[in-house]
């Protein structure tokens, strides 16, 4: 292996720069070029690369976002698209490739490396935490501690005022976030996409807690839950079928996706970045390196994109307990 492509695609998270910094000084440590392509997948069609050396990387590892840029590329979902991606890489004579994103970066990796037969290893990077064969994703940890940052603000006005407000952060398809930023900042009920727990049950607890003398509430609701309205017609909906509640909105949005990693995003995306490399190294393709007991494995992309990551139960129960 002379020389290894490194890009970041989809949603950006934050600890992405730190593994692209692991990733490029791993190359110098090992002798190996490391090549840098901007835009994620778009930047592949288009052979937008730079060689990266140890020093390109510095003082990035406290950065968000990424500095290699991520873009959701419609182009590299067609055949033509990846033909044009891999004869930039063939030219660029890159014998393997490091993706680091999430569940549609890795579906593209898949399609690239059976059209072309370019090895490609790939980094869970996405704040949602929805990857198989890791206990945690790259940007994840940041990203909660942006969320209960904010709800704690929320509570504070909430308080005052005596109101219940509605939360949404992000999470297609995944509740993580919202569980565990609820759970964390002392929400009273939380919506996620993997289960439907019914509009009914959420007005039974907001009934029961106003009676044991609640005066303000917040309610966490992931963007892909599954009551099949949005939080505006919720928060309408609470409204008419319970009397006196003064209820707001607040949709956090993309302010979950930036900010400078935490220690704990920093560290992980170091060992993944360093463990990419040295699965490459190894001969291994076709797989994400994941973290599991702090040690670093590796899983084969499909198992890291299958179906939706097991919800940690655990956590229902704790929260029906702990909002008693
Ligand atoms: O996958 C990461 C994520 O932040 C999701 O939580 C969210 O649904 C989505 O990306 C938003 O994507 P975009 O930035 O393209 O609007």
């Amino acid at each position: 292996i002379k020389r290894i492509g490194v890009l970041t695609s989809g949603g950006d998270a934050p600890g992405m720069n730190a593994a692209i910094r692991a990733v490029v000084r791993s190359c110098a440590y090992y002798d190996i070029e490391c090549l840098g392509v901007y835009r994620g997948y778009q930047g592949l069609i288009e052979g937008d690369f730079e060689v990266l050396n140890a020093r390109s990387v510095r003082n990035i590892i406290n950065k968000g976002g990424t500095f290699l840029k991520s873009a959701r590329s419609k182009e590299f979902r067609t055949p033509e698209g990846r033909a044009k991606a891999a004869l930039k890489l063939k030219e660029a004579a890159v014998d393997a490739l490091i993706v680091i994103g999430g569940d549609g970066t890795f579906t593209g990796a898949i399609f690239l490396e059976k059209e072309h037969g370019i090895p490609v290893v790939g980094i869970p990077g996405t704040i949602d935490n929805d990857i198989n064969g890791t206990d945690y994703t790259i940007g994840y940890d940041t990203a909660l501690n942006t969320v209960v940052d904010a709800i704690d603000k929320i509570r504070d006005t909430a308080s005052s005022h005596d109101r219940l407000f509605l939360v949404e952060v992000m999470g297609r398809d995944a509740g993580d976030i919202a569980l565990n930023a609820g759970i964390g900042a002392g929400a009273e009920e939380i919506l996620i996409p993997e289960e439907d727990m019914g509009i009914e049950r959420m007005m039974d607890s907001l009934e029961k807690s106003r009676k044991t003398g609640k005066t303000s509430s917040i309610i966490v609701v992931a963007e892909g839950e599954k009551s099949g309205k949005n939080i505006f017609e919720l928060a309408e909906f609470i409204g008419e079928n319970l009397e006196g509640y003064d209820i707001r909105v607040s949709v956090l949005g993309h302010i979950q996706r930036g900010g400078a990693p935490s220690c704990y995003d920093r560290v992980l995306a170091s060992k993944l970045g360093v463990g990419a490399v040295e699965a490459i190294l190894r001969g291994e393709n076709r797989v994400m390196v994941g973290i599991t007991n702090k040690i670093v494995t590796s899983v084969d992309f499909a198992t890291a994109i299958q179906g939706s990551k097991p919800m940690d139960k655990e956590l229902r129960r704790v929260l029906t307990i702990t909002t008693v």
